[in-house]
Parts: C-alpha cells; sequence; structure tokens
C-alpha cells in the first residue's frame, strides 16, 4: 500500500471494532492458533500475581485467556472507545458481545486443563473480574496515563499498524517498552512484512489499513539497543498461506525480557 504518512492515525477511522471482529474473529485462524500455543508456553516461565497490560488491544480479549492463573491485575488500553465499549459489552455479558467461547477453549487445551462448559466460564469469568479498561495513546511519549510500569506488557498487531514507516514503528516500541518493569518481559505479535492489512464488512465491503512491512530482523536489531537482553530474545515465525488474501503473510511472535531486576 502506497502511503507517504509515517503514523496512521486512527482518530478519523470509523467502525474500526465491529468491521475488525468480522474480518479476523468470527473462527480461530492459524495465526491465533500459533500465538495462543506460543503464550502459554511463555506465561509458564513467568512469576505469578503479577500486573499484567495489553496495549491496543483492539475490541479483543482472547489474548488475555492464558494470562489469567498468572495476573492480579490486567490493564487492557486502545485509543478507540468504540474497541473499549466493545470489552465492556463482554465484560457485563451484554447479548450483543463477541463470543470468544472457542478462543478460550483453545487456550484450555494448550494448558492440558479440561476445556469443558464449565472451565471455560470460569476463565473468562475470572477474567471479567481482573480487566480494568483505560484510554492510551501510542503515538504520544507517555502513552498510558495514570499508570507507571507492569510484569508483563502486551502488545498484539498494533505497534506496526500505528508506526507505519520503520522509524515509528521503532518509536512506538521504545514507548511501549517504557511501559514495563525492569526484569519484566514483552510479548509482542507483529504481522511480517507487509504493507496492509484489509478490514471487511458484513456487506463483504473491503477497506485497506497501511502496516510497517517489518521483519524478524528488525526486531532483533531494535530489541538491545532499547533495554532488552539478547540472550532472552525469543523470536518464532508462522506463516499464514491461508490469510494472505487480507495481507497477513505471516506473523511474528516475540518474547523478550527487559534488563534490570523486578
Ligand atoms: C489491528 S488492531 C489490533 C487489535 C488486537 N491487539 C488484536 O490482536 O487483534 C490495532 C489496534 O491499535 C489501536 N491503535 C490505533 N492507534 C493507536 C494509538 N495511537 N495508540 C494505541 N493504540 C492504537 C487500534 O485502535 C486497534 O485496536
Amino acid at each position: 500500500m502506497k502511503t507517504n504518512k509515517s503514523i496512521m492515525d486512527f482518530s478519523s477511522v470509523n467502525n474500526f471494532a465491529v468491521r475488525y471482529l468480522n474480518t479476523y474473529y468470527r473462527v480461530v485462524d492459524s495465526d491465533e492458533v500459533a500465538i495462543t500455543k506460543f503464550l502459554v508456553r511463555q506465561y509458564r516461565k513467568i512469576n505469578r500475581n503479577v500486573e499484567i497490560l495489553e496495549i491496543g488491544c483492539g475490541p479483543t480479549i482472547h489474548h488475555l485467556i492464558p494470562a489469567i492463573p498468572y495476573a492480579k491485575k490486567i490493564v487492557m488500553a486502545d485509543f478507540l472507545n468504540e474497541n473499549l465499549y466493545q470489552i465492556k459489552k463482554w465484560i457485563d455479558r451484554d447479548i450483543t458481545a463477541h463470543n470468544w467461547n472457542n478462543f478460550t477453549k483453545l487456550a484450555l487445551q494448550f494448558e492440558g486443563v479440561n476445556a469443558s462448559i464449565e472451565e471455560i466460564a470460569i476463565r473468562e469469568n475470572k477474567l471479567r473480574s481482573l480487566i480494568n479498561l483505560a484510554h492510551c495513546n501510542l503515538m504520544k511519549d507517555s502513552p498510558l496515563d495514570g499508570y507507571s510500569q507492569f510484569s508483563i506488557v502486551c502488545c498484539f498487531y498494533c505497534a506496526e499498524e500505528v508506526g507505519i514507516s520503520k522509524l515509528e514503528w521503532a518509536n512506538v516500541i521504545r514507548r511501549v517498552a517504557s511501559l514495563i518493569l525492569p526484569g519484566g518481559y514483552l510479548f509482542l505479535v507483529s504481522l511480517r512484512d507487509t504493507d496492509f492489512y484489509k478490514l471487511i464488512d458484513h456487506s463483504g465491503k473491503e477497506e485497506i489499513f497501511p502496516s510497517a512491512s517489518i521483519t524478524e530482523k528488525d526486531i532483533l536489531n531494535l530489541l538491545p539497543s532499547i533495554g532488552f537482553s539478547s540472550n532472552t530474545i525469543e523470536i518464532e515465525v508462522e506463516e499464514t498461506p491461508n490469510m494472505k488474501h487480507y495481507g497477513v503473510n505471516g506473523i511474528i511472535l516475540v518474547s523478550a525480557q527487559k534488563g534490570g531486576c523486578e
């Protein structure tokens, strides 16, 4: 996608949340299988009872399902109020809220827990009780007012879609990293080497959104220079051939620990 912009300002985007859920979260796609498996494995190496932030969470809650056994508090932050509204509806059990049961089931299966309807409900209700919603802006150097730093900061499909040049992407990642306590972890997922992704509404109408074309090399170059210990950086790549029509050729999954002691 050709653009001269280096930042994607979502202020002018309308009806993102519903179109995004419709495009990417009606079924569990191969990227989400890889992310869930990755996160279940990553959480096993951290302490329990920690404070976790997901920044740029969109209208989604599912990436936090593997975090629940480890969390004492969860902050979910996004720039768009319509995204936070979709999460609020889910917390309030509004009948029009998105149904995440299949994503919860998958996480439980990867954990080796009996993924019964009752267990899915227990896990989701626990998440409802842990979530605090917040507004954030990754275009600003202080992206999240009212909070300091967290043991875990998650950022999925966001940094490369807000900072859409490599330079601005690096600035966004730096801001995300500033929210992590020394010794804390970054869990990051990025679209791989693509300059666009699509949203498709219920009528089939498409809109193209820009993305910085990030590769695993970009991530490996940046993270040590902004305080992550090189020997803690884990990077996995998942090809997603079934999602090419959305612009999603593959994804990069990252875990990295910030230097210093928590
Ligand atoms: C592609 S969505 C990713 C949503 C979710 N994390 C997921 O994994 O599906 C990108 C998200 O970035 C958010 N966003 C856009 N501009 C932002 C900004 N300046 N600061 C923080 N988040 C922003 C959007 O509102 C949107 O929810």
